[in-house]
């Protein structure tokens, strides 16, 4: 199939080289050019582990190009994918849908023949039922310009195995074009093995995506708060997580607890289905998430405390090593990071920040250029009063702790991820603190 993707960010660059490698034909459409220049080279803008290997792989069968003109993609596409951000506005917690207007205002006048147009961004329900309109009105195809909804689930780090494994698909349709359900089943036939599929209403599939991730942002907010429960009583959140994980209707995965969710989703969706639920007259069911929030910001200040008191209440002249400043790991991806809220946190209380994180350096010292930036994590832990470890890299766990103990001015590390083999660490000579631990 002939198909366009309409944003090429994180979403839209993965769905857009992972669509050529299921073998339609792809274009992507951005309206930055230095953007499209970089992707039509093969050259990623932003880490995602495989994804690199597959843009250079399939921009060179020739399935995959990259334009800035719509009116290129509305002659070329018979399925308009799109995948433009939705971020968070900034005067409220609503989210900001000004991009995916302007993606369907300079699409739509260029369509002359029948498509489908289909949205995949994260979106206030009601916004797909809006677009249809707007798109219907605007296309000079008029009603043979539809709109259907299928929210994507991806998470950075693991974007094209998510891709092109889905663990389900859901497809809203509306009940004014149904045929939109054949299309999307043609475009994801060759998906192998076939995922589970959703057929429902446009609000539906808008809504389970905000659901999914209002459930799994509560989740990690809920092993938070048993930690500050923990943190009271001199109880163990590890072992309480451990404990409960096995108990088959709660699972254990999202109840890591540690300095909490960050992102480029979590956040901002959870402020954003609560301002488009208020809209809806419905705040109430979704003031809960107001304490989601709180939760887990609570746990960002709570590393700082730790941080102050295990150098003896003051952070003035304190040199304090930061490990990790992307919001997870496998990712560059700094937006709304815990690990570097807290580490420009600690610089405003007076210590010498130096950070060190394998993927997130650009973006980090972009955000907050004040901070000391070092090599790698011994070069950061270099005359260190406190190590302070918040993102979970697999090479910070691997790290031997008698070698850093060697090189820091104190031997004292707080593990904001319980990340760390803790009995590895005191072993090694070293004060472990870690967050809902004793
Ligand atoms: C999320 C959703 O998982 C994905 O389905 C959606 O499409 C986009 O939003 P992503 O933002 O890539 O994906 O990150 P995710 O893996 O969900 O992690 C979010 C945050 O939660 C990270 O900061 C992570 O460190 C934190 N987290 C996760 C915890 O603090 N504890 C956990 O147990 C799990």
């Amino acid at each position: 199939m002939r198909i366009t993707v309409i944003g090429t960010g994180y979403l839209g660059a993965t769905h857009a080289a992972c669509m050529a490698a299921i073998g339609h034909d792809v274009l992507g459409v951005d309206i930055d050019p230095d953007r499209i220049t970089a992707l039509t080279a093969g050259q990623l803008p932003f880490y995602e582990p495989g994804l690199g290997d597959l843009l250079t792989e399939q921009t060179q069968t020739g399935r995959l190009r990259f334009t800035d003109s719509y009116e290129e993609a509305a002659a070329f596409g018979e399925v308009h994918f799109v995948c433009v951000g939705t971020p968070q506005r900034g005067d409220s917690g609503a989210a900001d849908v000004s991009h995916l207007d302007a993606a369907i205002d300079s699409l739509a006048p260029h369509l002359h023949r029948p498509c489908l147009v289909v949205g995949k961004s994260t979106v206030p329900v009601g916004t797909a039922a809006r677009l249809a309109e707007r798109l219907a009105t605007a296309a000079p195809v008029g009603a043979g310009a539809t709109l259907a909804w299928n929210p994507e689930f991806l998470r950075e780090g693991f974007a094209v195995a998510d891709t092109l494994h889905p663990d389900r698909l859901v497809l809203g349709v509306s009940a004014q074009a149904p045929q939109a359900e054949a299309a999307l089943r043609e475009v994801y036939a060759p998906l192998d093995p076939q995922p589970p599929f959703v057929v429902t209403d446009l609000a539906t599939a808008e809504l389970v995506k905000v659901s999914a991730n209002a459930f799994l942002a509560t989740k990690i907010s809920f092993i938070n708060a048993m930690a500050e429960v923990c943190e009271a009583t001199g109880a163990d959140v590890v072992q309480l997580g451990r404990a409960l994980s096995y108990d088959t209707r709660i699972g254990g995965r999202f109840l890591g607890p540690g300095v909490g969710f960050g992102g480029g989703c979590l956040p901002k969706d959870i402020r954003a289905f609560q301002a488009r639920a208020e809209e809806l007259g419905v705040g109430h069911a979704l003031r809960f998430l107001h304490e989601v929030d709180a939760i887990n910001l609570r746990r960002r200040e709570r590393v700082v405390e730790l941080t102050t008191e295990l150098c003896g209440g003051g952070l003035a002249g304190r040199r304090i090593a930061v490990w990790g400043a992307a919001f997870k790991p496998d990712s560059d991806d700094v937006r709304d990071a815990p690990a570097l809220t807290v580490a420009a946190r600690l610089h405003a209380l007076g210590a010498e920040v130096s950070l060190y994180d394998p993927k997130a350096m650009d973006n980090a010292r972009k955000l907050q250029p004040q901070l000391g930036y070092a090599t790698d994590a011994l070069a950061a832990a270099d005359g260190a009063h406190a190590v302070v470890l918040l993102t979970e890299w697999p090479e910070f766990r691997d790290l031997d702790p008698a070698a850093v103990a060697a090189v820091v001015a104190r031997p004292v590390v707080v593990d904001g991820r319980n990340a760390l083999d803790r009995e590895r660490w005191e072993r090694g000579g070293w004060t472990y603190r870690a967050l809902g631990r004793p």
